[in-house]
């Protein structure tokens, strides 16, 4: 990675650069004086960050880095997360304020005050301590974005359980293996789910994943499709039942401050999925503290919506933890963003006056391929700060977010982080940073990240290399339940001698000294002994207007190492894709990066293969790319992709 690749040069030769207006500078929360402050004083300045919660005992240390890599941010605090992030606002005199602005797939909806979101989160709780949970336990939640999943997510937390949220789009098999592994004693779940304009199932593909399970004592299931459902006797209850005839006062109780929060699996490159565990006082205060600057957000005048879903972290950081400890008035949307049309986010906007939107670059580029002509429709003048995450984000995506949704004046925040960070790390500050279209910029104040060589070298500006986080920060993972060897071996091993946290991304300095994220460095390629991001190479192919997405994989050659594939998906309205107009794409990217970049195949497809993340799926490309029978194909959102993007090449189109 040491080595300068002139491909890579290339696509840093975006230079547009956005700087914010006045009005909104003069507005801002952060201001540019944060990066000297918290520069001169780490520390000092976490602390200050950490007073923007309740602490019941404040702490004694700020952090104890003796015992890296597990750190202990706060030591001696005890404080109580779902008090910080409900009742304290009610307390504050803003019971009658939205927390939720619930919208429902179908068309229901539900306002939920912060004084009926104290109610709520004190009957659950008050339910699972009947039911035996205490202080410790692990409570595994299977269910869609529906208000109770949040009521029960803050209930484990208001009782020092562990919660550890599955995506509801995963299989039985891979709820079972998540509840195995930290032996979660109750699984709460729906009776279905909404999904596009359906009711689908649900229960009975946890039914199936519990079979056997010798740690589940209770299922918990709430009602949400009506659908009828086989219930196990003397297992499963109604949350209905079982929750709304509790009390509604609940006294929260103080854990210390490294009590352990959630466990949130990830995908590992191979293996099992990896629980990640976080706990409470350095994780909020970094929740909070990243909502409330990178975001900008006002309390009491801001309508904010993250799209993500709450099995993923940032559902967990950006929909529950951070913005609640915020007192944020907040949309909540249970379904997808085409039903029953591809206008659906727009109307919610409009409806809701959501100033502040955060989404992935996949849907912006989902969005881009239904049109200008949809968020056109609407009214999104409320929209003042954009946010995006998950991945690289391409100049053209960001451009058009900023154009389309953001009515040229909204500053875009690409914020760069992971599960295991527990928070935004890499991110422009609205009314502060000049943006970049496609660059996540700085690290926040307070936090500190490198771009480094092989040998955990710092590299100069415009050098590139492995991203690394040389400083512990407050949410910081701690650990990888059950399996500390592996924690280590995954994170610290790589820059041992140096004491970093590999993050597993690749990065690069511009000459300005802003950082660039290239992607997973498992997806970077090597051709001819030049590096190339796959990002690169599909920044410049979407960047050609007949292409609407882009999936690019290095695959083995003989001559060269690796060649580059690309998958791409045509725009409705652009020609089909024949010989030419793949050739027009090839010279098209030459033109943009380089010859080297040149793929040595185009396949023109309908799909791409996602993870229902909404991430590609590039090993499964790279299968196809190789020639090689396509592997496992369970973690797809669809998994009939594959067949589809097989049998069209095959049969030539
Ligand atoms: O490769 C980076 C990419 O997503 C990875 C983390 O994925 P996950 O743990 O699922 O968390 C996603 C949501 C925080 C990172 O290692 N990634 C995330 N955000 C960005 C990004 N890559 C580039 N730019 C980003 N803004």
């Amino acid at each position: 990675m040491t080595e300068q690749s002139p491909a890579l040069d290339n696509l840093l030769t975006e230079s547009r650069t956005f700087p914010p207006s006045e009005a909104f500078s003069a507005q801002a929360n952060a201001t540019a004086d944060f990066y000297a402050e918290a520069d001169a004083d780490r520390e000092a300045f976490w602390a200050k960050q950490a007073e923007r919660l309740h602490w019941d005992t404040k702490w004694s240390q700020v952090l104890d880095w003796t015992t890296a890599p597990v750190a202990k941010w706060f030591v001696g605090g005890k404080l109580n997360v779902a008090y910080n992030c409900v009742d304290r606002h009610v307390d504050g005199g803003h019971g009658d304020q939205v927390a939720i602005h619930w919208v429902g797939e179908p068309g229901d909806s539900r306002d939920i005050t912060y004084a009926q979101l104290k109610d709520e989160v004190s009957r659950a709780a008050n339910a699972f301590e009947s039911l035996g949970l205490t202080a410790g336990d692990r409570v595994a939640i299977q269910m869609p974005m529906v208000p109770e999943a949040i009521f029960a997510m803050l209930a484990c937390a208001r009782i020092g359980v562990l919660h550890s949220v599955v995506f509801g789009g995963f299989s039985p098999t891979a709820l079972r293996s998540r509840v195995d592994d930290q032996a979660a004693k109750i699984v709460i779940t729906t009776d279905g789910q909404y999904r596009r304009g359906k009711a689908a199932p649900m229960k009975v593909n946890v039914d199936e994943a519990l079979e056997g399970a010798e740690s589940v004592e209770k299922v918990i299931v709430v009602r949400r499709t009506g659908d009828e459902v086989p219930i196990t006797e003397g297992r499963d209850l109604w949350w209905h039942e079982l929750v709304d005839s509790q009390s509604a006062e609940h006294a929260p109780q103080a854990f210390d401050s490294e009590h352990p929060l959630f466990i949130l699996y990830t995908s590992g490159t191979t293996g099992k999925p990896k629980g990640i565990l976080h706990t409470s006082g350095g994780y909020l205060t970094q929740a909070a503290y990243t909502h409330h600057n990178v975001f900008d957000h006002k309390a009491g005048e801001d309508v904010y919506w993250c799209t993500a879903d709450i099995g993923w972290i940032t559902g967990h950081t950006y929909i529950v933890y951070g913005p609640l400890a915020n007192r944020t008035t907040q949309v909540v949307y249970e379904g997808t963003p085409n039903t029953p049309h591809e206008g659906r986010h727009w109307e919610i906007v409009q409806q809701h006056k959501v100033s502040i939107y955060y989404t992935a670059p996949t849907l912006i580029r989902t969005f881009m391929k239904w049109g200008n002509e949809i968020p056109e429709k609407y009214d999104l003048s409320s929209l003042r700060v954009l946010g995006s995450v998950g991945e690289p984000i391409n100049p053209e995506a960001w451009i058009w977010y900023r154009e389309n949704v953001g009515a040229n004046s909204a500053p875009i925040v690409d914020t760069w982080w992971q599960t295991e960070t527990g928070g935004i790390m890499i991110s422009p500050l609205p009314g502060v940073t000049a943006t970049k279209p496609g660059s996540a910029q700085k690290a926040l104040p307070g936090i500190s990240a490198k771009v480094v060589d092989d040998q955990g070298a710092e590299v100069g500006k415009g050098g590139g290399g492995y991203l690394v986080l040389d400083k512990p920060w407050p949410g910081m993972l701690r650990g990888i339940w059950g399996d500390e060897q592996r924690f280590r071996e995954t994170y610290w091993s790589r820059f041992a001698d140096q004491g970093y946290y590999f993050a597993g991304d690749g990065a690069k300095y511009d000459a300005d000294g802003d950082i660039w994220l290239l992607g997973r460095v498992d997806d970077v390629m090597n051709v001819s002994g030049h590096r190339i991001s796959t990002t690169e190479v599909e920044s410049a192919l979407v960047s050609h207007p007949t292409v609407a997405e882009a999936a690019v994989v290095g695959a083995a050659d003989p001559t060269t190492g690796q060649g580059i594939v690309a998958f791409v998906i045509l725009r409705g309205n652009a020609v089909d894709g024949g010989e030419q107009a793949v050739q027009e794409l090839r010279n098209h990217v030459a033109k943009e990066i380089g010859p080297i970049a040149k793929p040595r195949q185009i396949l023109v497809v309908q799909e791409l293969p996602k993870t229902r993340s909404g991430k590609i799926m590039r090993r499964l490309l790279r299968d196809v790319a190789e020639n090689r029978q396509v592997g496992d194909v369970t973690t797809l959102a669809d998994s009939s992709v594959m067949d589809l993007i097989s049998s069209g090449l095959k049969s030539g189109k």
